[in-house]
């Protein structure tokens, strides 16, 4: 279904003029709507996250993510957790789109196109992080309003932030919730007490989109779920797992099966959202098994050595936690990195034991685009048409 949609998208946009058999047949079998829509003009982009999509939050407030992290694209540090570009990243430059600014970054921030209130370690449910969820929403809504009397001063204002309109025509993006299941964890809970609360930081998760519908009249959400948790070198290294809880491909099994229960409520929260809000539509993404697909099959795309960060320190997944990557250490009154980075991201999954590189970023992006991993099955730029559900 999903690979017949976007063949015959294709065939459709190149204006064929001849209609073969084939083609005439595959248009027949899409929601006959989807064809006939055009593709969303989406002017901005407002992002809510984690680290995953961190685009400098966390580095403006509490200090730069330290070389070598952006060192395959922007050569210099540039807020993110990666050596270069995230998912969000990919996002906004195939909407054509500029980079997305973080909100909290004061310095050289151009936000006519959108904001990222994304910030590292951030979690759903409020307590348990430095800049949860329902604060990046209160910043969000001080953005609406302070962007808009701000660009009435005129000048240059007018040319750094949105206009009014934007903020029912953008794409409202999320990436949010790996913090929430392993800040249990790290209150030493078991896993049956980690998934009672899933419930719970879900209809945080779902109160904030209603609120971006009735208050910024967002219409257009597009919600990424939960990776794999188990399969990152700070879980593997750092807590106590058995041997029997390792997959054979090397993932703690616990950890997945908590980030799989979570998807699956987070795919019922986002059935009752579309109920709730008749006029929005709401895309599910699956970047769960593309993640584990880099974990469970490396070589068959191209990657080696999944379960190791590339940027680190010792140990067998090159992950210290005491020494991250881009530390330092000072030996005779010298400062010496040692959270180096390898010799080829371009062929690992995992960054710095907890973010993935950007070929990673690139590979899951690459399969999102074109809606296949998506509920519905509809591409990015086609992501503000509310399906027939
Ligand atoms: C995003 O930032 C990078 C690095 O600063 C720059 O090379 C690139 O042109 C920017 N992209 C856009 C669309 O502004
Ligand atoms: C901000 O970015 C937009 C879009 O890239 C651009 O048109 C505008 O001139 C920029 N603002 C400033 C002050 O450079
Ligand atoms: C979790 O358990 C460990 C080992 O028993 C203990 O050292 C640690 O303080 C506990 N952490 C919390 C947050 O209770
Ligand atoms: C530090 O200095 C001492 C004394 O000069 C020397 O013996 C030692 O090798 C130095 N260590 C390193 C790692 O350079």
């Amino acid at each position: 279904m999903a690979t017949s949609f976007s063949l015959s998208t294709k065939a459709f946009s190149t204006s064929t003029p001849v209609c073969s058999l084939g083609v005439l047949v595959s248009i027949l079998y899409i929601s006959s709507h989807a064809l006939a829509l055009p593709q969303c003009d989406f002017p901005a982009i407002f992002n809510f996250g984690d680290s995953n999509s961190d685009t400098g939050a966390w580095s403006a407030t509490y200090g730069q993510a330290p070389p070598p992290a952006g060192e395959t694209y922007f050569h210099i540090p540039s807020g993110r957790y990666s050596d270069g570009r995230l998912l969000i990243d990919f996002i906004a430059e195939s909407l054509g789109l500029p980079n997305l600014s973080a909100y909290l970054d004061a310095l050289g921030s151009n936000f006519t196109h959108g904001a990222n209130f994304a910030a590292a370690a951030s979690t759903i449910r409020p307590g348990f992080s430095r800049i949860p969820y329902n604060v990046q929403f209160y910043q969000f809504t001080e953005f609406q309003t302070r962007s808009q009397t701000i660009r009435q001063q005129g000048g240059v204002f007018s040319k750094l932030m949105p206009k009014d309109d934007y903020f029912s025509r953008a794409l409202y993006t999320f990436d949010i919730g790996q913090n929430d299941l392993t800040a249990g964890y790290g209150a030493n809970m078991s896993t049956d007490e980690v998934k009672a609360y899933v419930p719970d930081v879900l209809d945080q998760f779902g109160t904030i989109i209603k609120n971006i519908y009735n208050q910024q009249g967002g219409r257009s959400f597009w919600i990424h779920n939960t990776g794999p948790v188990g399969c990152l070198p700070y879980i593997l290294d750092r807590l106590l797992i058995t041997a029997a809880q390792i997959d054979r491909f090397g993932c703690a099994t616990p950890f997945n099966k908590v980030a799989q229960y979570f998807n699956l409520k987070l795919k019922e929260a986002v059935v009752k959202l579309r109920k709730d809000l008749p006029l929005a539509a709401i895309t599910y993404v699956d970047i769960y098994s593309l993640r584990y697909s880099l974990f469970s099959h490396a070589k068959k795309h191209g990657f080696k050595h999944p379960l190791r960060a590339c940027c680190g320190h010792g140990g067998k997944y090159n992950f210290n936690a005491n020494v991250g990557c881009g530390g330092k250490i000072t030996v005779n009154g010298t400062q010496i990195l040692i959270g180096k980075s390898c010799k080829n991201p371009s062929i690992r999954v995992n960054w710095d034991g907890v973010h993935y590189t950007e070929a990673a970023n690139k590979f899951v992006f690459d399969r999102i685009v074109d809606g296949s991993h998506s509920d519905p099955p509809i591409r990015l730029n086609m992501a503000c048409h509310r399906e027939n559900h």
